[in-house]
């Protein structure tokens, strides 16, 4: 089966809690609410795509342990496909443990795990090949460049999440490969020396993306394309935690490519999409479906966002 996005990349477990303060030592504090929950860049992203309506796959490896069977039972449950999704005897599955201090918002992160990367010959060539859409992280660097050289090969868009711990060897050819560059503002500053997104997204530019795009958190996102710019803001809500929100921006973006959305109403919808998965703990549990985000934006934003214009309006 051909699918929508093939995404490849990590796959890990979150656990959440929120705390009325982060604990000092050989304290105790008790959680006003918590939360496990699947995570990674690209695997979120993919869950945002299939909330949506379309069709996914997700390529990676994890372990083969109780933490990995969580990540692949989430996989079944939001209906995207892991059929190589590789699961390695004796290696541990990536955990985050994540604290939202309450009276903050502000986030501490632990994370561990044994980086089990993909193989370059474990990546699914024909169904890179048939894929709408290519989706790549900073990881499973090696399998990432062999998946990308792919689907350029076989004319397959990709779509690169570029966030921050980013391994500096080879990311440049990724960088080559990538027609889609959504970057973090702190990958962006830390890869061009520029603070300024403009700056840094014509500087990212130069690797070749047709559209480059610098997130910035709740001060929105900075799209580039063939000389155009424009500035994106976020939306207001009642933000109970960040995480994943720039995950879930990527899987909505994708989608408005899908539907051949001009940039614009493709970045407004990944902001709003964004925005609405910051209003629960975790950042798979507040994704909204394509009629729940089409709500949140006729009820904010009805004068310009017509969600039945489809694909004849191209980016561009
Ligand atoms: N507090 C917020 N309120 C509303 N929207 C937000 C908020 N934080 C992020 N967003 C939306 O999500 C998008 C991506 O967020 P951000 O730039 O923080 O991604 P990131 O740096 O990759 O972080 P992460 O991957 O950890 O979520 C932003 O461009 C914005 O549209
Ligand atoms: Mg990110």
């Amino acid at each position: 089966m051909a699918y929508d996005v093939v995404g490849l990349g990590c796959a890990c477990l979150d656990f959440l809690g929120i705390v009325p303060h982060l604990p000092d030592q050989d304290e105790q504090v008790w959680m006003s609410d918590s939360t496990q929950q699947g995570g990674g860049m690209v695997s979120t992203a993919l869950v945002t795509l299939s909330r949506l309506g379309a069709s996914t796959a997700f390529v990676g490896k994890i372990g083969d342990d109780m933490a990995g069977r969580v990540v692949k039972e989430e996989f079944n449950l939001y209906e995207v496909d892991s059929e190589h999704l590789v699961m390695e005897l004796g290696a541990s599955t990536s955990v985050s443990m994540i604290l939202v201090d309450e009276s903050t918002g502000q986030r501490t992160i632990m994370a561990g795990g044994s980086a089990v990367e993909l193989l370059p010959s474990e990546v699914p060539a024909e169904m890179v090949a048939s894929a709408k859409y290519l989706h790549l992280d900073n990881t499973n660097r090696q399998a990432s460049l062999a998946a990308a050289r792919l689907a350029r090969d076989s004319g397959v868009p990709v779509v690169l999440d570029a966030d921050t711990m980013s391994p500096p060897g080879d990311l440049e050819d990724l960088l080559r490969l990538t027609d889609y560059l959504i970057a973090s503002k702190v990958f962006a500053k830390e890869l061009t020396g520029l603070a300024d997104p403009s700056a840094a997204a014509k500087a990212l530019s130069c690797y070749g993306s047709t559209v480059t795009v610098v997130t910035l958190g709740e001060e929105g996102s900075y799209t580039l394309a063939g000389g155009r710019s424009f500035h994106t803001p976020a939306y207001s809500v009642d933000v109970v935690d960040t995480t994943g929100a720039g995950d879930v921006y990527h899987g909505a973006f994708i989608f408005g490519l899908l539907r051949g959305w001009k940039l614009e109403k493709t970045a407004n919808f990944a902001s709003a999409v964004a925005a609405v998965s910051c209003t629960r703990l975790g950042g798979r549990a507040g994704i909204p479906t394509l009629d729940e985000a089409v709500s949140f934006l006729r009820a904010r934003d009805v004068e310009h966002f017509d969600f039945e214009d489809g694909a004849q309006d191209r980016n561009g």
